[in-house]
C-alpha cells in the first residue's frame, strides 16, 4: 500500500488553496522578486565564469566578444541592483538551478576538449544557452514589471535585454566564422 501516492492530493489541494488566499498583485510581485533574485544570482556568477572562458578560449573575434560581454554582464549586475532599489528591495540571489546545471555541464565538456576550435565551438554554445535563458527571463520581467507599473524597472530591464539579444547574434556570427571544417 502506497501510503504517499494517498497523501499527495491532500497536499496539492492545500497548496492550492494557500496560493488561492494571496491577491493576484501581490502573488505576481512574489513571483517577480522571484524571477529577480534568479537572474541577480545568474549575472554574479556569470561575471565569475566569463573569465574562466575567456582563459580557454582561443579565437581573437571570441575573446574580444567575451570581453565585452563581461563588462555588459557587470554592467547588468548593476542594473539589476537599481532595480532591487527602485522597488524597496534589498539586493538577493538565489541559486538558478537552471545556470548551475549549465555552468557544470560547460565544465565537464571543456575539460574534455583541448583548446582551439571545439573548445570554442563549446564555449560559444554555452554562452548561447545562457543568453537565451536570460532572454526569457527579462522577457518575462519587463511584462511582470509593466503589470505592477514599475515602469522605471521596466526601462533598465529593456536595456539589458537588448545587450542580451546583442550577445545572441554576435555569439551566432561567431559560430561561422570560428568553426570552419574544410
Ligand atoms: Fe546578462
Ligand atoms: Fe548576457
Amino acid at each position: 500500500m502506497n501510503t504517499a501516492t494517498k497523501e499527495k492530493p491532500a497536499k496539492a489541494i492545500v497548496k492550492t488553496r494557500k496560493r488561492a488566499a494571496k491577491a493576484p498583485s501581490d502573488a505576481l510581485r512574489d513571483l517577480f522578486e522571484a524571477e529577480l533574485k534568479d537572474i541577480y544570482w545568474a549575472e554574479k556568477t556569470s561575471t565569475h565564469f566569463i573569465p574562466k572562458l575567456i582563459k580557454q578560449a582561443s579565437a581573437k573575434e571570441l575573446l574580444q566578444a567575451l570581453d565585452n560581454h563581461l563588462n555588459e554582464t557587470e554592467e547588468q549586475v548593476s542594473r539589476l541592483e537599481q532595480v532591487f532599489e527602485l522597488i524597496g528591495m534589498k539586493a538577493l540571489a538565489t541559486k538558478s538551478q537552471a545556470i548551475d546545471g549549465l555552468i557544470r555541464e560547460t565544465d565537464l565538456r571543456l575539460k574534455e576538449s583541448e583548446a582551439g576550435m571545439i573548445k570554442d565551438a563549446e564555449i560559444i554554445a554555452c554562452v548561447q544557452k545562457s543568453e537565451h535563458f536570460q532572454l526569457g527571463t527579462y522577457t518575462t520581467l519587463i511584462s511582470f514589471a509593466k503589470m505592477l507599473g514599475e515602469d522605471e524597472a521596466v526601462l533598465l530591464l529593456e536595456a539589458t535585454r537588448s545587450e542580451e539579444h546583442g550577445t545572441m547574434r554576435k555569439m551566432a556570427d561567431l559560430t561561422e566564422q570560428t568553426i570552419q571544417l574544410f
